[in-house]
């Protein structure tokens, strides 16, 4: 049997942060170190569904993002690399599926509400915005993956790709496949002011950020207020310190008990774990910069995947034609 299939994608955003790291990437390269088809796509158009009035920076984030995904280890021979433009089918089956999905569907989305409630520096009243999940059901329907690895945030999304592929497969025959999240409990990433790391927030550390950065960013971060003196009683839980030391030490727990104790002060603390993440940001460094060298190459990754991609969606596009019998 053919190995199981999975596909996930992210909006470009241009650099990444640890938060998509720890979030999603280190998901991502687990899945493809064992036996699935990967396919891991960057979603432009999904940001032009938000993004419309100013689609400036969209390919040169697809471009950045891409060269963060080969940073961290997502590997090309192990698996597709495409942009969602550059697949026609996605748009093709997006107008297929849009004319038998619901308007209550789409209405009463979670995500949609929400973001629509939130958002106000756009204008998100628009055709396209509200039919976010039908091209992201287009986006996986497509590759007929079995297993969709996405955060907690998605999952409306995929259960909505499911209805869809179940009333397509009602009216026209069983053509398409219905996906299963792949969720997997992901570490909460707190950015340096103790929400959650988002860069429109401001409060990010990039996967591949400069020494300089890293010692400036974790300067900032916010510690136990409840502590004055280092040998204060700390309290680790909701310290974003503590946080980051359960990342990238392994001796979280011993740094837990001395925190705890007030046998460690917090500029310490702080010290240490500067450390650690220049440690991890070093390597990541020198990839970037290796991979800016060479346009060429990620222009060659993203070629292939191109043409991987459109290949396999052909084929299922094929099927759905058949199946609608206009085509
Ligand atoms: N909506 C997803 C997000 O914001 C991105 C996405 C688009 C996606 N198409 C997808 C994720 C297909 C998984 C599968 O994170």
């Amino acid at each position: 049997m053919a190995n199981k299939r999975v596909l996930s994608a992210m909006r470009p955003t241009g650099r990444l942060h640890l938060g998509h790291y720890f979030g999603a990437l280190k998901n991502w390269i687990n899945i493809q170190q064992q036996d699935f088809e990967c396919f891991y796509m960057v979603a432009d158009l999904h940001a032009l569904t938000s993004n419309y009035a100013d689609t400036s920076r969209i390919k040169d984030d697809s471009i950045d993002m891409v060269i963060d995904w080969l940073t961290v280890g997502i590997d090309p021979n192990k698996a597709t690399i495409f942009r969602q433009s550059e697949v026609a089918q996605h748009s093709e089956l997006f107008l297929i599926l849009s004319m038998i999905t619901p308007l209550g569907w789409l209405q009463r989305c979670p995500t949609y509400k929400e973001q629509l409630n939130e958002i106000k520096s756009k204008d998100l009243n628009n055709y396209g915005f509200l039919g976010y999940p039908v091209l992201m059901a287009s986006d996986i329907l497509l590759y007929k993956a079995q297993s969709v690895p996405v955060g907690e945030d998605q999952l409306a999304h995929l259960e909505f790709s499911r209805e869809i592929a179940r009333r397509f497969n009602n009216f026209y025959g069983e053509v398409l496949l219905e996906p299963q999240a792949l969720l997997t409990k992901s570490a909460r990433v707190p950015g340096l002011d103790r929400r959650k790391m988002s860069k429109s927030y401001n409060n990010s550390i990039l996967i591949a950020e400069t020494e300089d950065e890293i010692v400036r960013k974790v300067k900032t971060m916010y510690t136990d207020p409840a502590r004055i003196k280092a040998t204060d009683i700390g309290h680790p839980e909701g310290c974003v310190v503590f946080a980051f030391q359960e990342l990238f030490n392994k001796d979280a727990q011993k740094r837990k008990e001395e925190c705890k104790q007030g046998c460690i002060g917090c500029m310490k603390c702080k010290k240490e774990l500067m450390a650690l993440m220049c440690e991890f940001a070093k390597p990541m460094m020198e990839k970037r910069n290796e991979l800016l060298k060479d346009k060429s190459y990620v222009e060659k990754i993203l070629n292939e995947g191109k043409e991987k991609a459109r290949f396999e969606a052909d084929k299922t596009m094929q099927e759905i034609k058949k199946a609608v019998k206009i085509f």
